[in-house]
C-alpha cells in the first residue's frame, strides 16, 4: 500500500504515491467523485475539478494563482467546478481531448440535463444535497485539446494524455511520469464501467481503453474518478468484474 496516506479534510486526503509527489484528493459529497490535486510553489495541477470549498481553502492558503486543469472525461462530476475555478482563480488553463471540449460545451453531451438519472440510485439525503449542487444548464471550456494523445510538462511531471472513448467519446487515461495513472470512470472500484450514458460505446472501450487498462504494470498507482485509489496490483481485482459485462 502506500507510504503515506493522511485524511485532512472532511472530504479529503492526501496521497505519496512515489518520490515526493503528494496528491490530494477531493471526494464531492453525494456523488462522490474524486478530484485530484498537486501543489507546487504558486502553481497546481488539477485533475478532473469538482465542487469542493476545502480546495478554494488550499488554494487562497498557499496563494496560487495559476492552475492547470485536466479532464478525464466530460460528465458533469468532473467538470463542475471548473468555472467557479476561473472565477476565483487568475490564471486557469483547461486541457482535455477534442470530443471533450466540445461536450462540455453542452449540458446534454456533459450530462448536466441528465443529473436526475445519475443520481438516481443514492439515498435521499444524497439526491437531495446533489440536487441543490448542480446546474442542469451547467457549461464550460477547455483551452487547449488533443485528437489521440498530448504531452504536457507541469514543473518537473511528464503529464501524458491519451484518448480512451468508451464510457464517453471524450474520455482519456492520464499519466504522470511513469506509473501514477488518473484512470476516470475507466476503472472503478467494485463495479463494471458504464457504457449506457448517451455518446457511451462498447466497442469503442474495448477496442481502445481496455487495451490500455489492461497493460498497465501492477507497480502503478490507479488514481480512479470514483472510490479509493490503489495499486495496480490490488486494482486489478476490479478488471475480474470489468472483464464479465457488465455494462449497466
Ligand atoms: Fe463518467
Amino acid at each position: 500500500m502506500y507510504g503515506n496516506i493522511r485524511n485532512i479534510g472532511k472530504h479529503m486526503d492526501i496521497y505519496n504515491p512515489v518520490g515526493n509527489i503528494e496528491i490530494y484528493r477531493y471526494v464531492m459529497p453525494a456523488i462522490e467523485s474524486n478530484m485530484y490535486v498537486i501543489f507546487d510553489g504558486d502553481k497546481a495541477l488539477i485533475v478532473d475539478p469538482n465542487m469542493s470549498e476545502e480546495l478554494f481553502e488550499e488554494l487562497d492558503r498557499r496563494n496560487i494563482s495559476d492552475v492547470t486543469a485536466i479532464l478525464t472525461h466530460e460528465h458533469i462530476d468532473h467538470i463542475c467546478g471548473l468555472n467557479e475555478l476561473r472565477d476565483r482563480i487568475n490564471k486557469v488553463k483547461v486541457i482535455c481531448s477534442e470530443k471533450c471540449a466540445e461536450r462540455i460545451k453542452s449540458p446534454k453531451d456533459n450530462l448536466a440535463k441528465f443529473w436526475d438519472v445519475i443520481i438516481m440510485d443514492r439515498n435521499e439525503a444524497d439526491r437531495n444535497l446533489a440536487d441543490e449542487m448542480i446546474d442542469r444548464n451547467y457549461t464550460c471550456t477547455a483551452n487547449e485539446t488533443y485528437e489521440d494523445n498530448k504531452e504536457y510538462e507541469f514543473v518537473s511531471h511528464r503529464i501524458r494524455l491519451i484518448s480512451a472513448p468508451g464510457h464517453s467519446p471524450g474520455g482519456s487515461i492520464i499519466f504522470l511520469d511513469d506509473t501514477v495513472v488518473f484512470t476516470g470512470d475507466n476503472l472503478v472500484e467494485g463495479n463494471g464501467v458504464i457504457t449506457r450514458f448517451p455518446g457511451g460505446n462498447k466497442k469503442d472501450f474495448w477496442n481502445n481503453t481496455a487495451q490500455v487498462i489492461d497493460g498497465l504494470e501492477d507497480c502503478c498507482y490507479i488514481f480512479p474518478g470514483h472510490g479509493k485509489p490503489g495499486r495496480m496490483l490490488e486494482m486489478r481485482k476490479f478488471l475480474v468484474d470489468y472483464k464479465r459485462p457488465i455494462y449497466i
